[in-house]
């Protein structure tokens, strides 16, 4: 689904993202942890194409995507969430979702001025997809609430929701769990591998470990930039230097 060769990202001179390179196999929950810092959003930022990088190959679906701009990677079957919630105040639920399937949508700006049947139709389509998704997440009796005023969880289902709208193959989602209490964390949890279950292959970084060590099938860690490792689970949570580097962090 996607293959990462010795990608590297400056800013000035910090290796934000130091010769990094990894695959995610199609149909898997991959995760990525690491401290503050590691270069984990700064890596989704140069899959997404929202950072061009200083140096290395992305291949999604394996096609090279180097030098192409976020929404034809979008196009391609890519969609992500951010790691602080970005959802349109005054907007319902169903219309933060709809938003997402207007990316898709085929009714041109014309036709849509001119309120052209096949608008309307595209406008019915694009509202029952929705609300499928808006079901799919659970959601289906706030679709009229606005979406800002919703609890952190139900906010958070929203924005997969609108990620999934767009029909990606790959979807990165970037701290879904953070700010989440822990029966909302195990509901994103419980969603993630849902969206899984329907064979969509799903990208995650997050800080929250019992949630990455339950869901994940594999796990890249990242610090200071630098890939350390990357295993199962059971095989990380062994790994000397992992622990080292989490340990060290509680100590500081
Ligand atoms: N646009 C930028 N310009 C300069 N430095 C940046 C930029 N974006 C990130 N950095 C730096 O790159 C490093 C990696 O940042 P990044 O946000 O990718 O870390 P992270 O692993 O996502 O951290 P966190 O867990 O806190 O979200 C940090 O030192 C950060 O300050
Ligand atoms: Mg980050």
């Amino acid at each position: 689904m996607l293959d990462i060769q010795s990608l590297h990202k400056r800013f000035g001179g910090l290796h934000a993202v130091n010769e990094v390179s990894f695959s995610v196999e199609s149909g898997l929950i991959k995760s990525v942890i690491g401290p503050n810092g590691a270069g984990k959003t700064t890596l989704f930022n140069l899959i997404t194409g929202n950072l061009p990088p200083s140096e290395g190959e992305i291949c999604f679906q394996g096609t090279p995507i180097h030098g192409r701009k976020p929404h034809q990677i979008a196009a391609m079957g890519m969609s992500r969430t951010f790691q602080n919630i970005k959802l349109f105040h005054g907007m319902t639920a169903l219309e933060c979702v709809m938003v997402g399937c207007h990316s898709r949508s085929k009714a041109g700006f014309m036709a849509g001025m001119l309120k052209l049947p096949s608008t309307w139709r595209e406008e019915q389509r694009i509202y029952q997809r929705s609300m499928e998704l808006l079901e799919l997440l659970e959601l289906s009796d706030y679709a009229q609430v606005e979406a800002t005023s919703l609890a952190f969880g139900q906010q958070r289902a929203v924005e997969l929701a609108r990620a999934l709208a767009s029909e990606p193959k790959l979807l990165l989602l970037d701290e879904p769990a953070a700010g989440l209490n822990i029966y909302e964390t195990a509901e994103v949890a419980r969603l993630i591998c849902k969206i899984r279950d329907m064979g969509i292959t799903v990208l995650l970084v997050e800080h929250d470990m019992s949630l990455v060590m339950e869901i994940s099938d594999e796990i890249v860690v990242l610090c200071f930039g630098e890939k350390i490792a990357e295993d199962t689970p059971k095989n990380i949570q062994q790994n000397k230097e992992v622990i080292r580097i989490y340990l060290g962090e509680d100590e500081g």
